[in-house]
């Protein structure tokens, strides 16, 4: 059969370009892979999905709660059918593990990144995968906004409105952006459709296209090592080949993976769409996008409002929030392989430690991306009694800096207290050599 498959289509070169590439042995090799598996079950849970789900917002009568002939309960047909969803034997659970696996790639892949990060992995000459695991992030975390929005229950609505707000904030073109993304002036006929579609096709599609294009490029210019093959093998990959070991032990651990996520699923429910009912013109006080966008809503928490007129064009608070500072940010991280200019790294995982700069940068990021995101709780802040209307601005924009900068001189002063000690410790006993990678 192998011959024959062979003689076809030339199988044994496949292997050998492919097949026999050495995986390092080393539990942080499998975050990258976990937003792999992440991948594959939301591919799997979303077709299955996709049969029962209706991509439309046009009004039908609920057929769990018909009304009356003279007043029929119209509800969108899209909020209708994810009731039904809920209703089927496993429906439910299906929505949890779409839902639940969603979350959990956004966080793989952030844990992953930081990886890369703190290890110097992004260094020459993985730079380009770096701006594509950038590239994947951000269409990872557009992908879940997308499909938060299709159940289409008041929650969904209300946050769709803020998403257009944020799109028409746009100087100049901005009316014209959020129309033709989301099909016409909010909320037309066409959004859920229009959703629906960059939902399933288009961003799973670049997800997609990008996700072969990281693992081609991996595969090409190989792992990072961990630091324990220095000392087996200098400048030599070590691992275990994809075919056959390496293939058993990725099995088991989307095996493992599958089974934690159907565990958590089973025990913890996911946002419950018939709380907050069809969409309505009552407010929803204080929504919140999921926890992966929580800073940009600070952002816009701690930004106060402004309108300034620029050539016809309105710049204000909303645009700078939502649009201005996440840009910068973003810039910030794609900006990272030219940030760093320590020597390049072919072979090695980086000792974080080693590069206490590049450490305390990446705490201090960090950091102030946390205090944004408690900054999105600033109503609930000033409801406590914690922080009161008139101080709260000043207050959090004094912790945005204060924070980080604490983390930053923290773990510099740390890291190289450490090292000084270490080092006076091994000239005393005669063995200093300074620190490698
Ligand atoms: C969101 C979807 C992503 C998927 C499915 C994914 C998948 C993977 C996998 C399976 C690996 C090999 C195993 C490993 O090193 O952990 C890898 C390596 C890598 N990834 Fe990602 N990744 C994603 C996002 C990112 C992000 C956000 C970044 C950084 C901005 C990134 C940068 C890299 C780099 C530079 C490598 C090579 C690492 C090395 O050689 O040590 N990836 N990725």
């Amino acid at each position: 059969m192998n011959q024959w498959l062979d003689e076809r289509l030339h199988i044994s070169r496949l292997n050998d370009k492919f097949l026999r590439k050495a995986f390092p042995v080393h539990h942080s090799f499998f975050l990258g892979e976990i937003t792999l598996f992440s991948l594959i079950i939301l591919i799997l849970t979303g077709i299955l999905l996709a049969l029962a789900y209706e991509p439309s917002n046009s009004l039908v009568t609920n057929s769990f709660d018909p009304g009356t002939s003279d007043k029929p309960n119209l509800i969108p047909a899209a909020y209708h059918s994810a009731l039904k969803i809920n209703a089927m034997p496993f429906g439910d659970m299906l929505r949890r593990i779409h839902h639940w696996t969603a979350n959990i790639m956004v966080a793989a892949a952030v844990i992953h990144m930081m990886r890369i990060y703190f290890t110097g992995a992004f260094k020459k000459p993985r730079e380009i995968n770096w701006w594509i695991g950038m590239l994947l992030l951000i269409f990872t975390a557009l992908t879940a906004v997308t499909g938060y929005v299709l159940p289409y229950d008041n929650y969904a609505y209300q946050t769709l409105k803020v998403i257009y707000g944020i799109a028409a904030s746009v100087p100049w073109v901005g009316e014209w952006v959020a129309q033709a993304a989301f099909a016409g002036k909010f909320p037309g006929a066409g959004v859920i459709p229009r959703i629906y579609g960059y939902h399933i096709m288009l961003l799973p599609g670049i997800l997609l296209a990008l996700t072969g294009a990281h693992m081609l490029l991996m595969i090409k210019q190989k792992h990072t090592q961990p630091q324990y093959a220095k000392r087996i093998a200098y400048k030599k990959i070590v691992g275990v080949p994809l075919s056959t070991q390496q293939t058993p032990i990725m099995l088991l651990l989307a095996i493992m993976f599958a089974a934690i996520i159907v565990l958590f699923s089973a025990f913890i429910p996911v946002h419950p769409i018939e709380h907050y009912g069809p969409p309505s013109t009552t407010p929803i006080n204080n929504i919140k996008p999921d926890w992966y966008l929580l800073w940009v809503f600070g952002a816009l928490a701690i930004i106060p409002s402004f309108e300034v007129h620029l050539f016809g064009g309105l710049i204000g608070a909303e645009f700078v929030g939502a649009i201005v500072v996440p840009t910068l940010f973003l810039l910030a991280m794609f900006a990272v392989p030219m940030l760093d200019r320590s020597k390049d790294n072919m072979y090695y995982a980086e000792n974080p430690t080693n590069h206490p700069v590049r450490l305390a940068a990446g705490v201090a990021f960090m950091a102030a991306m946390i205090v944004m995101s408690v900054a999105g709780y600033k109503p609930e802040l000033i409801s406590a009694g914690i922080l009161n209307t008139a101080n709260a601005n000043t207050i959090l924009w004094i912790l945005l800096f204060l924070i980080p900068a604490v983390c930053y001189f923290g773990v510099l002063g740390i890291v190289r207290g450490i090292r000084t000690l270490r080092e006076a410790d091994q000239r005393e006993r005669g063995a200093f050599s300074p620190a490698d990678d």
